[in-house]
């Protein structure tokens, strides 16, 4: 008995729940990143993947509330799908147009819409102690939610901002927004083709494509035969594989270079923090992405 009661989790009428919804939700590392902080912690919450269809999305969250879950994540493709169900949103959620995260007040029956992904960005930029300033020259590769949301984070900093993108309008309309936003915010956008001239002064990239993540692995963002300005520092978003193509490719050139697994982390930490206003443990949190990320 001693043996199988070591394998049954602990689950009790006190456990409290947090999840991930989204489609598909088996790969997210998030499971095993809150669970294995919880455990450090000493707590009794259970983090669990859920697989929730688009049509589902309406349903699966008033259930969630019903069930009196503390909070879950949201990831493809209910990141912008879920806005309309929310109580309230913050003011990231607004500038990114996006929520990664939602808090649940189940005695009020709220939901609120939290974007932790900004925060994990400017979060691992500071580690890594890359400051972005009026200075700074910031190239972001993409127009997608990733970049928006990079962007806004950056656009109050002073520096000069430039959108890179296969299709210019997505770009433009990002530049719009925060323009409209911070009337001041030095943004541009420009497409693939002018990636050369305005990369040359970079201190700087940041990939938020998805061009190089599993499984297309040999694929990089980067046109070919543009060069690599040497004093930039290269940020890749994609965490899976740990080491890009363009990472490779720019290290082997000289710049320094960062990938994604930092931001993975630390949104999840902002995220753990808001459901359970605890301290995470968050070298534990890295220590269990690294281990899965290695074996894949
Ligand atoms: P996310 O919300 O995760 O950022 P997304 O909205 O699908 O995802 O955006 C993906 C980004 O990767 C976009 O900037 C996309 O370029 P387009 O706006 O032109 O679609 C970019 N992207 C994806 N595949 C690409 C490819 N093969 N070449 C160049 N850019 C690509």
């Amino acid at each position: 008995m001693k043996g199988l009661n070591d394998r049954i989790a602990h689950i009790d009428g006190q456990t409290q729940l947090v999840g991930i919804i989204g489609y598909p939700v088996a790969h997210s590392l998030s499971p095993e990143m809150h669970n294995a902080a919880f455990a450090e912690l000493g707590m009794n919450w259970r983090y669990v993947p859920l697989l929730v269809a688009p049509d589902r999305l309406a349903d699966a969250l008033r259930g969630v509330l019903a069930l009196g879950f503390r909070g879950v994540n949201v990831t493809v493709p209910h990141k912008v799908a879920c806005i309309p169900y929310l109580d309230s949103v913050t003011e990231a959620v607004t500038i990114a147009g996006a929520v990664n995260t939602i808090r649940i007040d189940a005695s009020q029956g709220k939901l609120e819409g939290l974007n932790t992904d900004m925060s994990g960005f400017l979060a691992d930029l500071a580690v890594n102690r890359i400051s972005v300033g009026e200075d700074s020259h910031v190239v972001i590769l993409g127009a997608g939610g990733a970049a928006r949301s990079i962007g806004a984070g950056l656009a109050r900093s002073g520096a000069r901002i430039v959108f890179v993108n296969r299709t210019l309008e997505r770009g433009l309309e990002i530049v719009e927004f925060l323009r409209s936003t911070w009337e001041s915010c030095n943004v541009e956008a420009v497409g693939l083709d002018r990636l050369a001239e305005v990369s040359r002064e970079a201190t700087l990239i940041v990939n938020a494509t998805s061009v190089g993540m599993f499984p297309y692995t040999d694929s990089s963002p980067w046109r070919e035969g543009v060069p690599f300005p040497k004093q930039a520092v290269l940020y890749d978003t994609i965490y899976r594989p740990l080491q890009t193509k363009l990472m490779r490719d720019a290290e082997r050139s000289g710049l320094r270079v960062i990938g994604g697994l930092g931001m993975l982390v630390y949104q999840g930490a902002a995220a753990f923090e808001m459901w359970t206003g605890k301290k995470p443990p968050i070298e534990l949190m890295r220590q269990v992405c690294l281990q899965r990320l290695s074996q894949s």
